[in-house]
């Protein structure tokens, strides 16, 4: 769609794009896991163990990192989070706010994004939404916010409780997470 394109041009896709990809296949793939997404310390084969024995365990999701650029255009705005898991395995289905009517889920891959109808937040492992890769669409937006506003944004899940985030406003430009890998 080509309401993404410029912000998306912007930025380096393609090393984005993997380092998405590596985040959401941690759970899967010990080796992925030496590609940096995770620095909790815990290695990458504890984190296998973890997410094995975490299979069929509760989902304990933590939200980090939240923010949304101050949008350009009156009607639509972006979002970035990162979901922490040290629980069993969860899915993250769908996305409200008070200032929009409707919060759509997206993916980046080739250069093209998509819209997803859920994400998953492996057990034990990170469900990663940064510039260039997975992002919230906040559509038909009531108000245009600007930087200093504050965003209230609820993410529901499969099975977790919904959990409500106070969302900063920051400047259009912001990206706290640079990666040069
Ligand atoms: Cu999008």
């Amino acid at each position: 769609m080509k309401h993404h394109r410029t912000k998306h041009d912007r930025t380096k896709l393609h090393r984005r794009n993997r380092r998405a990809l590596a985040c959401g296949a941690i759970a899967l793939t010990g080796a992925l896991a030496l590609t940096g997404c995770s620095d909790s310390g815990s290695g990458a084969k504890d984190t296998k163990t973890k997410a094995a024995e975490n299979a069929g365990a509760k989902p304990a999701i933590k939200v980090s990192g939240a923010f949304m650029p101050a949008p350009s255009m009156p009607s639509m705005a972006s979002g970035f989070f990162t979901l922490k898991n040290t629980g069993g395995a969860d899915k993250l289905t769908s996305v409200t706010s008070d200032i929009a009517a409707a919060v759509t889920l997206h993916s980046t891959k080739n250069n093209a994004m998509k819209e997803e109808k859920s994400f998953d937040v492996p057990a034990g492992g990170e469900l990663d939404f940064a510039r260039g890769g997975n992002h919230l669409m906040f559509e038909k937006l009531k108000h245009k916010p600007k930087q200093g506003d504050k965003v209230e944004v609820t993410l529901h899940f499969q099975k977790s409780d919904p959990i409500t985030v106070t969302v900063p406003v920051k400047e259009a430009t912001y990206n706290p997470k640079p990666h040069q890998h």
